[in-house]
């Protein structure tokens, strides 16, 4: 059968609205032109991003219920702490907040001035507490993960050979870990090899180099492997998430991805002295090792989140309907990120708005234009974003991130419509002027006026 289903029924509903063209119209102006200003009510089809916007299942809000809130030692962390050992085999398991909380812990106690941190793409916020903390972040992603159209079916992959320049470059002592991001976000949302992360961890390993993931995405990034490394497709998934974390010696995880949460995050790690260090920060900034800044709840709902995740059910749904919505816009001639990511689909927004310059922003033209036309909120991923100081980015994106288990078939066969209707009057979309900018970080705040 070709229909994607939904593997789900729905057992509680929350409306969403759609405003009028006019009243778009006129909250665009109110924003002056930044989606990330608008209020949420005001949105259809919120595809801003995948992060903390999925919905839960009956399991999880079950356990919400049983959440234990005491402060040291609650039943809800081990609960937790169970399903993250069971998951990944660790043993050392922080909880945190989020992503980023994770991050900063880490790279308060490796990072610092005069060290060097590889990835394939650091995510913004890895690039800013690694950069916050004095270090150097360096992408080395293979040369396909540049090119819009290149079909590799793991263009997450990290080059060894940009690997051993780097280690030969700046020496082992100045580099505390080598990081792989599964997927690469800031690439596309592309996967990466078993194989790619068996030979950069033993690249690793020969320098004494500890070798970590950035696992937001572990179970989407486990599955392509299962659909696209060869020897793989007879495995389960959950022995492929296996793998991966047991090639790592730490990993931060984003919860609010393939946790299935709202929030929440883990800090992975196997070195003793880490673990020690790591601790004691958490207990500074998040809170005490057995809640990490969440409630008991919030670690139950995790807990549950994390052996629903390598359902292959789901995953099956989750990816297909992604790569639908890729396959589409592909097929009435649209450029995208090919092939289609996990979570996200990116459109090329330098080809989709031809007529307009990098200094036009394209990517915010189109974003715009998609609001304005019907009500779906996406991204910039472009200029606005990364074009600080007078340069243009390397790419114009868009990206169209999906929720988990929130939106049905239909919501993305809208999504496809409005796309494809906007394409055919493609050249009506105006050009953007930058009229007010805040010195970082500029996309969260900045205000446009339309040429
Ligand atoms: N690493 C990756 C690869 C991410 O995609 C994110 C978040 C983080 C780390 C940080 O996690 O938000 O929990 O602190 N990505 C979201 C996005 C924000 O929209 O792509 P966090």
């Amino acid at each position: 059968m070709k229909t994607i289903i939904e593997p789900f029924r729905i057992k509680v509903v929350e409306p969403i609205k759609l405003t009028t063209r006019a009243q778009r119209e006129e909250l665009l102006r109110q924003v002056a032109f930044n989606l990330f200003a608008i209020r949420a009510e005001d949105v259809l089809i919120d595809l801003l991003t995948d992060s903390g916007t999925g919905a839960m299942s009956s399991q999880q809000w079950a356990g919400m219920m049983r959440g234990d809130e005491s402060y040291a030692g609650a039943i809800s962390f081990y609960r937790f702490y169970d399903s993250v050992h069971h998951l990944t085999g660790f043993t050392h398991i922080l909880p945190t907040h989020q992503g980023r909380a994770s991050e900063r812990i880490l790279f308060s106690v490796v990072g610092g001035p005069g060290k060097v941190i590889p990835n394939n793409n650091h995510f913004d916020t890895t690039r800013a507490n690694i950069e916050h903390s004095g270090a150097e972040a360096v992408d080395l992603v293979i040369e396909e993960g540049y090119q819009i159209r290149s079909n590799h079916p793991f263009k997450g992959n990290m080059d060894p050979a940009k690997l051993q320049a780097l280690i030969e470059r700046v020496g082992v002592e100045r580099i505390p870990l080598c990081m792989i991001t599964v997927t690469n976000n800031s690439g596309g949302g592309q996967p990466v090899s078993l194989q790619n992360i068996r030979e950069i961890r033993n690249i690793c390993h020969q320098h004494k180099i500890p070798f970590f993931l950035d696992a937001c995405r572990f179970a989407e990034n486990a599955f392509f492997i299962k659909k696209r490394e060869p020897g793989m497709q007879d495995r389960t998934v959950a022995s492929i998430v296996r793998d991966m974390f047991d090639l790592a010696d730490g990993a931060t995880i984003s919860a609010k991805k393939d946790g299935l949460v709202n929030i929440g995050g883990v800090l992975l790690l196997r070195d003793e002295q880490l673990v020690r260090d790591a601790r004691n920060n958490l207990i500074l900034t998040e809170g005490f090792p057995t809640y990490g800044g969440l409630a008991g709840r919030d670690l139950e709902a995790l807990a549950q989140g994390f052996q629903e995740v390598v359902d292959e059910g789901y995953l099956t749904y989750r990816i297909r309907s992604t790569e639908y919505l890729g396959e589409k816009l592909l097929a009435a001639g649209i450029s995208i990120i090919e092939p289609p990511g996990g979570h996200a689909i990116y459109i090329d927004a330098k080809s989709f708005c031809d007529h307009l310059p990098a200094e036009q922003f394209p990517g915010q033209a189109l974003s715009v234009g998609l609001y304005r036309h019907a009500g779906i909120r996406s991204v910039e991923i472009g200029s606005v974003m990364f074009g600080q100081n007078g340069k243009s980015a390397p790419m114009e994106l868009v990206r169209l991130a999906i929720p988990r288990r929130v939106y049905t078939q239909s919501h993305i066969d809208y999504v496809v419509e409005a796309i494809l209707e906007l394409h055919q009057h493609r050249h009506e979309l105006r050009g953007l002027r930058i009229i007010e900018e805040p010195p970082q970080l500029r996309h969260f705040t900045v205000k446009f006026e339309e040429l």
